[in-house]
């Protein structure tokens, strides 16, 4: 068996970077982008950032949902043509950029419905994307798939050509992120990098990205959440979000597999979702694995960490960034639990947990996280 190891986009970081997109658009040869974002960013300080620097004829999309539909990518869609764009500016969160990076493939083939999903069709030549993120988690800035529901289920949608032409990173843009979600947004990327570190692929470069990326949101995520202005946190954030995502090329685990219907099902943000499961999930896989999470304990500075030292610490940090475990709080009911279990189960993600897990075990799951 051969392995493929590759590493994406051109990437600029910093504070203010922001002010040189002109100047990348132009790169890139085009001057005419569509700004896919949410309603939500409209009124945000980052918008107003982006106004003032957008040129005459930048159009906006600013329908995308924060689950997006497949309604949300033909609306944007329908917005890129009417603009007569030549590109596209995805800016937001996770929603936004995911229904960025997909429109290309609608603009390329109009012919074919995006879903199912025809990865064998030829992809190559699409428009060009700057993708910038506006909350440091989902880690969909670097990512070559995006997540869109039709019919009620989240499908993903994978193809190497999703990749944008190129990723700003700038931590002003997240200094206005609310507490609340800049917890949610920073757990879903501590997953990241604790599943993708954690699953069973060969993958070593991916392996130290991801525990490089467990050791800047061990410094970085609380004081993030309570100083919001912290620049050096919400850049370590970035950064550490944009590693997550490049870990899990390597892909997830359990822990996602259980958050995918938690946000279908009951509406909680992924990142929430994600955190009131993982203590769980990693008890589960160290019972049977032990020793799984020392180096994710070393990561996050423990001395000498085991497996329950290791739990302990990531369960303080996510109840100390108001995550306490606790589904129920979130209006999840016991009754849901066997359709969100057997969900869970058709979700791939647990196939690369580090421990196998069956529809009877993602049920118990859930239970104690209830
Ligand atoms: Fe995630």
């Amino acid at each position: 068996m051969t392995s493929s190891f590759s590493f994406p986009t051109n990437i600029r970081f910093g504070a203010g970077c922001l002010q040189g997109l002109p100047q990348h658009l132009a790169t890139l040869g085009v001057n005419k982008p569509l700004i896919v974002t949410d309603p939500g960013l409209l009124p945000t300080d980052a918008f107003k950032s982006l106004e003032k620097i957008s040129g005459k004829g930048w159009a906006v999309f600013s329908g995308v949902h924060p689950n997006p539909t497949i309604e949300d990518v033909e609306a944007a869609t329908a917005a890129y043509r009417a603009g007569k764009c030549d590109s596209v500016i995805a800016f937001g969160g996770g929603s936004a950029l995911d229904v960025g990076k997909v429109i290309r493939l609608c603009l390329k083939r109009p012919d074919k419905p995006l879903l199912p999903f025809d990865f064998e069709a030829d992809w190559s030549g699409l428009a060009p994307c700057i993708t910038i993120p506006t909350t440091a988690g989902t880690g969909s800035e670097v990512g070559r798939s995006s997540v869109i529901i039709k019919e009620g289920r989240k499908r993903v949608v994978f193809h190497p050509s999703l990749l944008a032409s190129l990723v700003i990173l700038d931590p002003e843009l997240t200094r206005g992120l609310p507490p609340k979600l800049t917890a949610a947004t920073g757990a879903d990327a501590l997953v990241h990098c604790i599943e993708s570190y954690t699953s069973p692929v060969f993958h070593p470069p991916c392996d130290w990205i991801a525990l490089e990326g467990i050791h800047l949101i061990g410094q970085a995520l609380a004081r993030a959440v309570k100083k919001g202005d912290d620049l050096e946190a919400r850049g370590k954030m970035q950064v550490a979000a944009m590693m997550g995502a490049v870990a899990f090329q390597k892909d997830l685990g359990a822990i996602h597999s259980l958050a995918h219907p938690l946000s279908t099902f009951c509406g909680l943000h992924h990142g929430t979702a994600n955190a009131l499961c993982t203590p769980f999930v990693m008890k589960f896989n160290a019972e049977r694995l032990p020793g799984l999470y020392r180096r994710v304990g070393v990561a996050l500075g423990l001395s000498q960490p085991d497996d329950a030292t290791t739990i302990d610490h990531i369960s303080g940090l996510l109840r100390e960034i108001g995550l306490a475990p606790g589904l129920r709080a979130y209006g999840v009911k016991e009754s849901q639990l066997d359709a969100m279990s057997k969900q869970a189960f058709e979700d791939t993600c647990h196939q690369t947990n580090p421990v196998k897990v069956t529809r009877n075990d993602l049920r118990s799951l859930y239970q104690l996280a209830l």
